[in-house]
């Protein structure tokens, strides 16, 4: 450590502005709300893989999330791997409240879960296990269906912006 960052001094700043130097890709978890029988969801960048036998993945997700019990309560979702022009389906995803499918197109997964149109992958997911983790829950979920969908780049956060990949 070179300027004091301290594990006693770690403000929200600090703590956003190193982990941000991680590039990450995005997905959108997405469901249907057995309430409206609406299609919801919520952008994320803490996805990753995690065991090929049983075939299990991860992510994060914020206790202030008022889409998460939506979602959760669902048998299926679906992970959508999001391609760089899908920049404007993250945005909307992330903003709390309204029609966050208004201008959205998808399909359903072979579980009836939202893959939307454009993005790289899908990943139907059934929610296995969730460990509380500070102000997050971690999320460990079983892969029940999963299929490349378009081609194309993916959507990169890096540095609380968004890139390409130049590869
Ligand atoms: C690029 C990006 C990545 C995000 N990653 C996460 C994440 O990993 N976990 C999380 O809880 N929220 C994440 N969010 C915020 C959620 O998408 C969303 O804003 C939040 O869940 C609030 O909406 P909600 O109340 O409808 O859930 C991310 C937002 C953006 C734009």
């Amino acid at each position: 450590m070179t300027d004091g960052a301290a594990v006693t001094d770690i403000d929200s700043a600090r703590f956003r502005s190193v982990l941000g130097r991680f590039a990450t890709g995005v997905v959108a978890i997405t469901g249907i709300d057995a309430g409206s029988g609406r299609p919801t969801g919520l952008a994320a960048n803490s996805f990753t893989s995690v065991s090929l036998d049983p075939p299990l993945v991860a992510f994060c997700v914020a206790h202030t999330s008022s889409t998460w019990p939506l979602l959760r309560a669902a048998d299926r979702l679906c992970i959508n791997i999001l391609s760089e022009p899908q920049i404007e389906v993250c945005k909307r995803l992330a903003v709390k409240g309204g029609d966050k499918f208004a201008d959205i197109t998808w399909t359903g997964s072979p579980g009836g879960s939202p893959v939307i149109e454009g993005a790289l992958a899908w990943i139907e997911v059934s929610v296995e296990q969730e460990h509380v983790a500070g102000d997050h829950v971690i999320v460990v979920a079983r892969v029940r269906a999963l299929d490349k969908h378009h081609e194309g780049e993916p959507l990169l956060f890096y540095k609380g912006g968004y890139g390409r990949f130049a590869g």
